[in-house]
């Protein structure tokens, strides 16, 4: 996990916001994509909207198995042969329904419109090719770049992305390159044709802490110098305090909290995000503080039972929480802020169902907790 020391509300502060009156790049509406196992259907994303700006960012956060990949795949269309996009789903760039695109089309679909950074390098980079081959093949297939011209476009985006000596590194395998450097490579291939769109999901988690900030950097840079909408996934709340404009919380397939960088830390509604945002270390604690973690696992998402999916692990969770199942509704502070709970953090209704079970030491869900962790 990312040491973030002093950010979290602070840093989102200093964040421009998400406030913005620009069109939507990408535009995500009811999307479910369901898998069919012999253990039943696996609803990885279950009703998702989700809305990209260009020129903004957008994270998506969440544990492991909370859907954000197949969710960032859907939006790629490189979804596994078993998965099941159920109808009404949408996802829209630029206005154009994806599901319409013909497949001619879609060969320029990734690259010129989409493209995606993945957390594992070799992902995207093939062993037996040098760095270059790959770069200029990417540029004459879709800008029709002669050799001469690719290759000077292939030396200026390795020089854009922070390769040393990328004359050299031109002419290299990917093997002989490191973690940090191999992540610039798919990032310079990524971004080769100008993408509307860049999705980077976990670029940095098999890197190590300082080469995390420096492709961190690297990407929100980037964007900086144009107008490419992004998507930062992660499981870290931390990674996108500081470098993102808006936030989608991930829980069991569904989005559970969403607003402006901003609102979204100073109002914090959702239990779950709370319990994100405990788990992230902070530079200032005394060394041995005891992290509080969320307890519990997250839920399979086959045949999820009625009810919140996150009321097992909620320190609020009460009656209501285990028939019912709460949908995003606009929180009290931002029309654009919203999330899904009945008792949310920071409303009377929340303070007392949160006091309530820290004073009896269990939930409603039956869950003991140490009300030291209730705060
Ligand atoms: N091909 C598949 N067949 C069946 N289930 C799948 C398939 N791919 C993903 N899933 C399931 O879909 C759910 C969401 O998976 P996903 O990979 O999107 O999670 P994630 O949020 O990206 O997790 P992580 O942080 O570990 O990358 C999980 O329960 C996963 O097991
Ligand atoms: S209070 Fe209830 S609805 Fe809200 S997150 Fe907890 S279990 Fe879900
Ligand atoms: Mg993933």
């Amino acid at each position: 996990m990312t040491e973030v020391g002093e950010m979290t509300a602070d840093a989102a502060v200093e964040n421009p916001g998400a406030a913005s009156s620009r069109g939507a790049l990408l535009e995500v509406r009811g999307l479910r994509v369901w898998f069919d196992t012999p253990r039943g259907q696996v609803r990885a994303v279950d009703g998702v909207d989700l809305r990209v700006e260009a020129g903004r960012t957008l994270g998506i956060v969440g544990e492991s198995g909370s859907g954000k990949s197949v969710l960032s795949r859907a939006v790629m269309k490189i979804l596994a042969p078993s998965a099941r996009v159920l109808p009404g789903s949408e996802i829209l760039l630029d206005g154009v329904d994806l599901a319409t695109v013909s497949p001619k089309r879609n060969k320029h679909l990734w690259g010129v419109d989409l493209a995606m950074v993945f957390q594992d390098p070799m992902t995207s980079l093939t062993p037996v090719l040098t760095i270059g081959q790959q770069l200029t093949e990417t540029l004459r297939f879709h800008l029709g770049l002669d050799r001469r011209a690719a290759k000077t476009e292939a030396i200026r985006l390795l020089t854009q992305v922070g390769i040393p000596e990328p004359a050299t590194r031109f002419g290299r395998y990917p093997h002989h390159l490191s973690g940090g450097m191999r992540q610039r490579v798919t990032i310079a291939l990524a971004i080769a044709c100008s993408p509307k769109l860049l999705i980077a999901d976990e670029p940095t988690t098999a890197l190590d802490v300082t080469v995390q900030q420096q492709i961190l950097d690297l990407l929100g840079d980037l964007q900086a110098t144009t107008d490419m909408g992004m998507i930062l996934i992660t499981h870290d709340l931390g990674v996108v305090a500081g470098r993102t404009d808006s936030i989608a919380v991930m829980y069991a397939g569904k989005v559970v909290e969403t607003g402006p960088t901003r609102q979204l830390f100073s109002h914090m509604r959702h239990p779950y995000t709370r319990a994100l945002m405990d788990a992230i270390p902070r530079l200032g604690d005394p060394s041995h503080t005891r992290l509080p973690s969320i307890p519990g696992r997250p839920p399979t998402v086959i045949d999820p039972p009625a009810g919140c999916s996150f009321a097992p692990r909620c320190p609020s969770a009460q009656a209501r929480c285990l028939v019912d199942t709460p949908r995003l509704e606009a929180a009290d502070d931002s029309p654009q802020h919203s999330a899904a709970c009945f008792y949310p953090l920071g409303t009377p209704a929340g303070d007392t169902a949160r006091e309530a079970n820290a004073s009896a030491g269990v939930t409603a869900a039956g869950t003991r907790i140490d009300s030291r962790d209730v705060i």
